[in-house]
């Protein structure tokens, strides 16, 4: 008799896909982009699990493809923004993501933006490369200094601590936003709170954003809130790009009403080639790999598959985002 199958979006860590294979037959997209629409729809539609990234979209039409037979869609990412819970849940599909795992791999790129933006790394390393580069000059490639500065986090989730945290080796002063005050971590870390994000804005000299992509959250950094930072103060996202308007922040960089931007993500994925973001010096723009680490990709896709293997045997599911499918609440 048949096993089970599931598709796997993407090429992934053997280990995840060894695991899986214990129990079902195991469909691997072989391309490096994904699947187009209409050979998601039918996989979906063969399979009791998918194993998804950040790119693949699915939504009711994909979920109702199932039809009923579909039982689990692990992301193999922690941002979930790419799934319609309220659908999943209603067609009784179990949803997962891959937090913890990443928390400090994602937290050690947006240090790396916040590193390379100040310090002109990548455009040092551009005029280098191009034989631009002359002679030494006490004014060349000088930027803000990070040691001592102030950076304000926007959401203190495991992501925020943990910046919050190597902000702490650097002998900066964290200030951070979040709905949710953390008087554990103030203390521990000696965390600032700010009761509004313009209040952590109007101080900051890096600002690191943490929040997750929700309709209140989208474009959230916009033309009022880059006028409330300081005209040398730099910008990093390693949180999803439309929390940006990048209009606005074009227009912020150009006019010297920021002084750089790192960011991790973009709108769109990937960012056009032509976007005029890409003619500023004073940007940074990495393709959005936060948790692009060999340990943590493999993490992540076996995490993934613990969750799927849960799922189809009734267990627990490590990191499920609706779990009243499963208890049947
Ligand atoms: C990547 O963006 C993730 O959400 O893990």
């Amino acid at each position: 008799m048949p096993r089970p199958r599931v598709f796997v979006t993407r090429r992934m860590a053997q280990e995840a896909l060894d695991l899986l294979a214990t129990e079902l037959d195991v469909e691997v997209w072989p391309d490096d982009h994904a699947p187009p629409r209409d050979v998601l729809l039918k996989k979906t539609g063969e399979c009791v699990a998918l194993l998804t990234t950040v790119e693949d979209r699915i939504d009711e039409a994909v979920l109702a493809a199932g039809h009923g037979a579909l039982k689990v869609v692990a992301n193999c990412a922690v941002g979930f923004d790419n799934f319609d819970i309220q659908a999943a849940t209603r067609l009784g599909v179990a949803l997962s993501n891959t937090p913890g795992v990443l928390t400090k791999t994602t937290a050690d790129l947006a240090f790396a933006l916040i590193l390379a933006t100040a310090r002109q790394v990548v455009q040092g390393d551009r005029d280098v490369r191009a034989g631009r580069w002359k002679s030494w000059h006490p004014f060349a490639y000088t930027g803000p200094d990070i040691h001592g500065a102030t950076l304000g986090i926007i959401g203190l989730g495991q992501i925020g601590l943990e910046v919050a945290r190597r902000a702490m080796g650097f002998e900066m002063t964290v200030l951070y936003y979040d709905p949710v005050r953390r008087p554990e971590a103030e203390e521990t870390y000696g965390l600032t709170f700010c009761p509004d994000i313009p209040s952590a804005l109007k101080e900051a000299d890096f600002v690191s954003l943490h929040v997750p992509l929700t309709p209140d959250t989208r474009h959230m950094m916009g033309r009022d809130y880059l006028k409330l930072m300081k005209p040398t103060a730099i910008l990093v996202n390693t949180a999803r790009g439309a929390i940006v308007d990048h209009q606005a922040l074009y227009e912020a960089l150009r006019d010297g009403v920021i002084a750089g931007a790192g960011l991790d993500v973009t709108e769109p994925e990937p960012i056009l080639p032509d976007h005029p973001l890409l003619t500023l010096p004073n940007v940074v723009v990495t393709p959005h790999v936060g948790s692009a680490s060999l340990q943590t990709r493999r993490e992540m896709a076996l995490l993934a598959a613990r969750n799927i293997l849960a799922a189809l045997n009734g267990r627990e599911m490590p990191t499920c985002l609706n779990p009243e499918v499963l208890d049947g609440s």
